[in-house]
């Protein structure tokens, strides 16, 4: 079976601009693969704790003698790790904070990103260990940065995703959402339009 994974990243949960773009390409989706299962992963729902120094060692105990405590932050990270490698396409929802990514995917990737399981250090340097596939990235933002070197965030997913083997990346933007009705109408307007470009 066909498997979208939708990772919701606005604090607004499904009421975010991001989300409502990334569900207007999910709605698309499912119309062309009736059969196909999607799977919301929404960060703001449900948030992924911040990376402690205890959850850290959780990831470096032997499984022999784990605590329960650390077997619940392993099984945690590992269902993560498990519902992204079982996507065939990934939809992420982004919302620009602060110029940067909401702080619950940066505990997401924390909890994904880990030594030996989705990725590995090899003499010829990093090697990611997760498997290319799709994502889609639905990016809202209140100005405008695309294209410019303030976009540190489109930087940093696309490092991060490479880094974890992930290479098949494609960014829609809707910008300036904060610039006033008529700038946020027409940004959202082009990023539909995009979407159903993308979907069709
Ligand atoms: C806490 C917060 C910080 C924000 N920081 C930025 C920013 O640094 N740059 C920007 O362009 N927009 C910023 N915005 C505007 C958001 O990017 C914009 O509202 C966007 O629609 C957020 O996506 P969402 O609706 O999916 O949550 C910020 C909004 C909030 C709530």
């Amino acid at each position: 079976m066909t498997t979208l994974l939708k990772i919701n990243t606005s604090l607004h949960s499904d009421d975010g601009q991001s989300s409502r773009l990334a569900n207007r390409y999910v709605e698309r989706w499912q119309a062309a693969h009736p059969d196909g299962q999607v799977v919301v992963r929404d960060l703001a729902a449900d948030p992924v704790p911040h990376l402690t120094a205890e959850r850290f060692q959780a990831f470096l105990s032997d499984p022999a003698t784990r605590t329960e405590e650390q077997a619940r932050v392993v099984a945690a990270s590992d269902e993560l790790i498990a519902e992204l490698r079982a996507a065939d396409v990934v939809v992420l929802g982004l919302p620009m904070y602060n110029f940067g990514i909401p702080s619950t995917l940066k505990s997401w990737i924390d909890h994904v990103a880990r030594a030996g399981e989705t990725f590995r250090y090899t003499a010829d340097g990093p090697e990611g260990l997760v498997g290319d596939r799709p994502v889609l990235v639905f990016a809202a933002r209140g100005g405008q940065y695309h294209g410019t070197p303030k976009d540190v965030q489109s930087t940093y997913i696309e490092m991060v995703l490479n880094f974890i083997g992930i290479r098949d990346i494609q960014f829609i933007y809707a910008e300036g959402l904060n610039l006033g009705d008529a700038p946020r109408r027409e940004a959202l307007d082009n990023a539909f339009d995009e979407i159903d470009r993308l979907a069709a």
